[in-house]
């Protein structure tokens, strides 16, 4: 029989719960909520099976991480950290995540605890002390989510997402990680 991971958060008030992602029941949901987005046109990951994505979550290095929240009893979305250029002994304190919730999960938290309880304290736990990444410019609502959290806009990629054919601005956002979670 599955044996799940541990919840490391849940909010008795919105019902989210948030573990480390399973490998054993979590690569479906979690390759259908990417194949939703990038319908969107919201993401830039590559549709994965998911055997690969239970191939990456079985595989990951001890600084990877992927959590996912569920909602009672239904998947609602996930995040993935990780290092963000292992090449170099000189950026090891840097950090790369994203965060995926399915629509009809969207605007009741879920984005925002996988974050503060799962992410934000991996980046402590394992010595991310920035993280950054870039969203696709037109992608207003998620940029407004990362500032939520505390991210800052820090730079722009002029046509740099090429959507087949299309060439897409992208936004580089970044934080350093607070030593605290900042309170509810
Ligand atoms: C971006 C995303 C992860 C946000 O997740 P979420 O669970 O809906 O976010 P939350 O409910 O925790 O929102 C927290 C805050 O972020 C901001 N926010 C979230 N979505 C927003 C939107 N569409 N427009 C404006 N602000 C938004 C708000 O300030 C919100 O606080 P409020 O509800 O009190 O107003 C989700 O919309 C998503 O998965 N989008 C598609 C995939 C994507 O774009 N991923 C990021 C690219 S890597």
């Amino acid at each position: 029989m599955a044996i799940r991971s541990p919840i490391v958060a849940s909010s008795t008030t919105d019902g989210i719960r948030i573990r480390h992602a399973d490998p054993l029941e979590d690569p479906g949901p979690i390759s259908e909520c990417i194949r939703v987005c990038r319908r969107e046109k919201r993401t830039v990951l590559n549709e994965y099976t998911a055997e690969q994505e239970r191939e990456y979550i079985s595989n990951m290095g001890p600084r990877e991480a992927v959590f996912v929240a569920y909602m009672g009893d239904g998947f609602a979305g996930f995040s993935g950290i990780a290092p963000r250029w292992p090449y170099s002994e000189r950026l090891t304190h840097c950090g790369e995540g994203g965060t995926w919730v399915l629509p009809e999960h969207r605007g009741k938290g879920v984005g925002t605890m996988l974050w503060r309880r799962g992410v934000l304290p991996w980046c402590r736990k394992v010595g991310f002390k920035h993280v950054g990444f870039f969203v696709m410019a037109h992608n207003k609502g998620s940029i407004s989510f990362y500032e939520s959290l505390g991210f800052r806009v820090c730079g722009y990629h002029r046509c740099l997402v090429d959507w087949e054919g299309e060439l897409l601005d992208a936004v580089e956002m970044e934080m350093w990680v607070p030593e605290e979670e900042a309170p509810t």
